[in-house]
């Protein structure tokens, strides 16, 4: 009997949650925590992704923060986003020569030259946090030398986030869709004109996301009809414009799928930063599900993927699986409370990160990272 009990006790000790945390404990607190509330913390003291969110706690409304901090339901899916990567390990390798890590970032996304494998995933309404709204993003984008994808819900409209780029600027441009074509075909229309290098389909919030947290505020979501596109939909919609036309939100295998069926030339794993369906999958987990499924899928296509990026590490776990780049959404919102700045110093965060990680990993080229780094058999929490 006391065996046994023993025996459940380490049992349950071994399973124990540990508690989510938000942020980290890596030391902000006791370094910025008398900061009084209301206030910018110092560009200066910001170390990681993970800071521009604690900074903009802090500094934000509480409504304004809750707009980008909120997630769908309990919040299971949000919190599973940045959880899951941690759950595998590396298998890192030693004694490779790793010093030109750093040379090998640069990568294409549909032809494009960026400077590293991820790009601003769309989020809605950058004035809730910042009066330079969309502009830091636009300008920090160019800065960084990588891709933006400003929202159909920006702040700015379509031509003034466009007239603020810088030459040669790539900006793809995502929209949401009614059934009116009227109208699709004027916001096709003023998307090429504008100079969009690409249109992203978002096809993740069929319905309206359930959204507790945001709801309190009044700042749940905004999109309140029920859907009745379709893949046939899809295939009118690259007959409407000569761009090509991503599909942001891609969820499952069959999806994944059907998407190189119906002529996608580039898709976005993501389940919207866990803000519509909770308990969808995390990207890193829909990425597990096609490379022992249908490992192909990442040759025939563009496979891009966001949610829960906050390290590195993050990144290169997907890049291992297939990934070309990696969408980063709410930090570089945080970011943008200190504008063009913040922006462009949460890029260059994320870029050194990701060359010091691979080094670590012993990659010296990321162009040749593959799942062999990674352990793909999860661990459990307690850890
Ligand atoms: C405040 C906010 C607004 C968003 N608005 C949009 C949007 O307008 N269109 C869209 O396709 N995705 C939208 N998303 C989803 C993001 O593009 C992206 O999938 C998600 O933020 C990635 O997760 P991360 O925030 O953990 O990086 C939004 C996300 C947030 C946080
Ligand atoms: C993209 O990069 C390649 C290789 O570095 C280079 O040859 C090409 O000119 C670049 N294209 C643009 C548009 O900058
Ligand atoms: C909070 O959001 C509102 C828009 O709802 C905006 O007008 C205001 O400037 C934001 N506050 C801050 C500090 O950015
Ligand atoms: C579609 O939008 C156009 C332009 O706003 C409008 O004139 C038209 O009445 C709309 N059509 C329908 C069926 O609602």
């Amino acid at each position: 009997m006391r065996g046994q009990l023993l025996a459940s006790a380490l049992v349950s000790g071994v399973m124990a949650a540990r508690p989510f945390l938000n942020s980290p404990d890596t030391g902000i607190q006791l370094v910025l925590g008398d900061l009084p509330a209301g206030k910018l913390a110092k560009l200066d003291s910001i170390i990681g992704l993970p800071d521009f969110d604690w900074a903009a706690e802090h500094y934000l409304p509480d409504r304004n923060y809750t707009y980008y901090r909120n997630g769908a339901a309990g919040e299971y899916s949000y919190r599973n986003n940045l959880e899951v990567f941690h759950r595998y390990r590396f298998k890192p390798r030693v004694l490779v020569d790793i010093s030109d890590v750093e040379s090998t970032l640069p990568t294409t996304m549909l032809g494009h030259n960026v400077s590293a494998p991820f790009f601003i995933s769309p989020c809605a309404r950058a004035d809730y946090g910042s009066s330079s709204s969309e502009l830091g993003l636009v300008k920090g984008a160019a800065e960084g030398g990588i891709i933006y994808i400003p929202s159909h819900y920006a702040h700015l409209s379509i031509e003034e986030i466009h007239a603020a780029k810088a030459e040669g600027q790539v900006v793809f441009q995502q929209l949401y869709l009614t059934s009116n074509d009227t109208v699709t075909q004027q916001e096709i229309d003023r998307s090429e004109k504008a100079g969009a290098d690409a249109i992203v389909f978002t096809v993740d919030s069929a319905a309206d996301g359930n959204r507790h947290r945001a709801a309190r505020y009044g700042v749940g979501s905004a999109d309140s009809d029920y859907s009745a596109f379709t893949w046939t939909y899809y295939q009118k919609l690259q007959k409407m414009t000569s761009l090509p036309v991503i599909i942001k939100g891609i969820g499952s295998v069959a999806d994944a799928k059907l998407a190189i069926k119906y002529g996608a030339p580039a898709i976005v794993l993501s389940n919207h930063g866990g803000r519509q369906l909770d308990d969808s999958p995390s990207p890193l987990e829909v990425a597990i599900e096609i490379y022992k499924e249908a490992p192909e899928v990442f040759k025939k296509i563009e496979v891009y993927a966001d949610g829960g990026i906050r390290y590195g590490g993050d990144a290169l776990k997907l890049l291992a699986l297939g990934v070309r780049a990696v969408g980063v959404g709410r930090p570089m919102m945080f970011a943008n409370i200190f504008g063009t700045e913040g922006v462009a110093k949460a890029v260059k965060i994320l870029k050194h990160e990701i060359a010091i990680d691979a080094g670590n990993l012993g990659v010296a080229d990321l162009k040749k990272i593959n799942p062999s780094y990674v352990n793909w058999t999860p661990t459990n929490w307690a850890n």
